[in-house]
């Protein structure tokens, strides 16, 4: 009998020709097993690759009729001489090699998967939540792991090299007003009373900065109850940081430091220094987003005081209201067959715009519009002339009393188009910080203005009289960091004095009751000598898929949820026993069931 025990000494990924005539010991997983009559191959794989098990006349009986048994999936461990392959594989690392397998144990058995692990795979995704750890076999699953967990060591030693401590923060927190909805945690001693797990860690992180720990950061789950997109999760981690006595300038130096650094070592990718910088302003206004996407050139102009006084009422009652005429300006658009303008109308009118108007210049110079026919000849012209139009090109405005509408329908038009017409060039990276951006905006929903980041957001020195006066122009010294149209990070010089605190809180309606039942810890702790300060977080997942070269993060967690914000392979969530409900002091009144 072979001995059970389960120790290797090499990885399948491993052998080359150069180890040939050692004796090795590999385990893993069965990838396939060619029964040739009197010749048998198996591919065994682990994390590190595959390797070809031989057995033939050499073979002891006993191995090889055990060796006919295996299926795919099986665990197994082999030991044998390495040899060389007399059908060499050049596709594979080690298909030179081949182990001539003396002893084999089958460690553990399998039922056929559900699904091939192969790498590429095209089943369907519930099935692979379902089963993700069959899924997570799968050699380019494995891959994003690897460069998960690498991405997570560089930050690491990236930080700790600039004096960089890692403390952790805790996750059953006090629930506060402001950002998105909390998860709640019932206690058990304090019957109706409930934790929330963190948003971030953006309280205590200050608190730590209060503390004297002068340069923190916490590679940190996040929790928000909010709607799942591609590039959102209900449950998240974040690269969290935070630094004293520092401005804007310096936390952008280091942060620069760190994307430099991160897609050197992980893609040879050299991040050119400094990153463009726009102001939250000149974004919307250039590219109808604060987080553009600037791999390709596509932008947007007003041309509001054009038509404001023209004789058509879709262009001209939006600017009287308020509102704009904004267009945006598609060299090569021309090309787009009028079928393909019709959809850009209806997906315009999924951003809340009331309609898309066109002018499309052919390559022969001849002109089509949708709406030239309701202007002058002078004003056709002006709004040509100052889209700089050129043959082949297509003009697309949005006009709407609401500037949001504008420009979130011609953002997403920007990027409609360059899609349509294959304008965004792949393994580019383009970065960009914004900068300036508003300090509050308003709610429809709660009919108040809250902070557009956090109210611990520092407001700009030169707008700080604008607080209470002006709350729609006053700009904060927020920062973001976008590329190729995620926004990847943002941070904020904080507030360290319990008066501007106050007066933020007040500004975002807090009465000074609420603010001190929610936030006395942080006012208090104001008094007792708060460093300036400042700080970011990233998105960890969202670095990590840009660094993947995938659109989903959901690829790169391991366990990811899905769209519901169930994950599906365990079923949760779930329901719970009475006793467990009773204990909490809780009675589920609105169930589904
Ligand atoms: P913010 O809320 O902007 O800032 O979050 C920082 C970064 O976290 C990532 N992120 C997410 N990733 C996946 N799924 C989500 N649901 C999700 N939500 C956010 C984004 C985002 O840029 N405390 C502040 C930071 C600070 O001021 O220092 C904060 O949390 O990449
Ligand atoms: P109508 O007079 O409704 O036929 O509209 C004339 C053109 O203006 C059509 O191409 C419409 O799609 C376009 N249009 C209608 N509403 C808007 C709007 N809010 N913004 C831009 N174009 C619009």
């Amino acid at each position: 009998m072979n001995t059970p025990d389960f120790k290797r000494n090499i990885y399948c990924g491993e052998p080359r020709s150069a180890d040939i005539g050692r004796t090795l010991t590999v385990c893993g997983w069965v990838q396939r097993n060619r029964d040739l009559g009197g010749l048998i191959f198996i591919d065994l794989r682990d994390r590190t690759g595959i390797l070809q098990l031989a057995f033939d006349d050499n073979t002891s009986r006993e191995i090889f009729s055990e060796a006919m048994t295996v299926r795919a999936e099986f665990v197994l461990k082999a030991t044998g001489t390495l040899r060389e392959r007399s059908s060499k594989n050049p596709d594979l690392p080690t298909g030179d090699v081949e182990l001539e397998v003396t002893a084999l144990n089958i460690l553990s058995k399998a039922e056929t998967p559900p699904f091939e692990i192969v790498e590429n795979s095209d089943v369907n995704d519930a099935l692979r939540l379902k089963y993700r750890y069959l899924d997570l076999r799968r050699p380019d699953m494995q891959r994003l792991f690897a460069l998960r967990h690498k991405a997570a060591k560089v930050t690491r030693d990236y930080f700790d090299e600039n004096g960089f401590y890692e403390i952790e923060t805790p996750i059953l927190t006090k629930s506060t007003p402001e950002g998105a909805r909390d998860y709640l945690v019932p206690s058990r001693v304090h019957k109706g009373k409930f934790y929330a797990l963190p948003q971030s860690p953006q309280q205590y992180k200050q608190l730590l900065m209060l503390a004297g720990f002068d340069k923190y950061l916490q590679i940190v789950k996040c929790f928000r109850d909010e709607d799942l997109r591609a590039d959102r999760q209900p449950e998240f981690t974040q690269i969290d940081l935070e630094m004293s006595f520092v401005d804007m300038e310096d936390i952008i130096k280091i942060n620069e430091g760190y994307m430099k650094r991160i897609f050197k070592d992980i893609l040879d990718v050299e991040v050119k220094l400094p990153i463009a910088r726009l102001t939250y302003r000149e974004a919307i206004d250039r590219f109808g987003s604060d987080k553009p996407d600037l791999r390709f050139s596509l932008e947007l102009s007003d041309i509001s005081d054009i038509v404001k006084n023209c004789e058509f009422k879709v262009f001209a009652e939006p600017v009287a209201n308020g509102g704009s005429v904004r267009m945006l300006y598609v060299p090569g658009g021309g090309s787009m067959p009028r079928k393909q303008i019709d959809s850009l109308v209806e997906f315009v009118k999924t951003y809340g715009a009331k309609g898309l108007a066109w002018t499309k210049l052919s390559e022969d110079g001849s002109v089509s519009s949708s709406y030239s026919k309701f202007l002058t000849d002078a004003e056709n012209e002006q709004i040509l002339k100052r889209a700089g139009a050129e043959a082949g090109c297509l003009v697309l405005i949005v006009a709407d009393p609401k500037e949001d509408v504008v420009f979130a329908s011609l953002g997403a038009l920007r990027i409609e188009c360059a899609k349509r017409l294959n304008m965004i060039p792949q393994g580019v990276y383009e970065f960009v910080w914004i900068t300036e951006f508003p300090m509050f905006e308003y709610s429809e929903e709660e009919e108040r203005y809250v902070a557009k980041h956090h109210p611990f957001t520092a407001p700009m020195d030169e707008d700080m009289h604008l607080l209470e006066s002006d709350k729609a122009n006053c700009r904060a010294k927020q920062y973001d960091l976008v590329l190729n149209g995620t926004e990847l990070g943002s941070g904020s010089i904080r507030i360290n004095t319990p008066e501007m605190q106050e007066q933020v809180f007040r500004a975002v309606g807090l009465t000074p009751e609420e603010a001190n039942e929610k936030f006395s810890h942080l006012i208090t702790a104001f008094k007792y000598g708060a460093p300036p300060h400042g700080g970011i977080a990233y998105g960890l997942d969202r670095l990590v898929a840009h660094l993947a070269g995938l659109g989903s993060i959901r690829d790169v967690i391991a366990f990811p949820k899905v769209q519901n914000a169930s994950e599906v392979m365990t079923a949760c969530p779930d329901e719970v026993d009475e006793k467990q409900l009773e204990e909490l002091g809780i009675k589920v009144c609105d169930s589904e069931h």
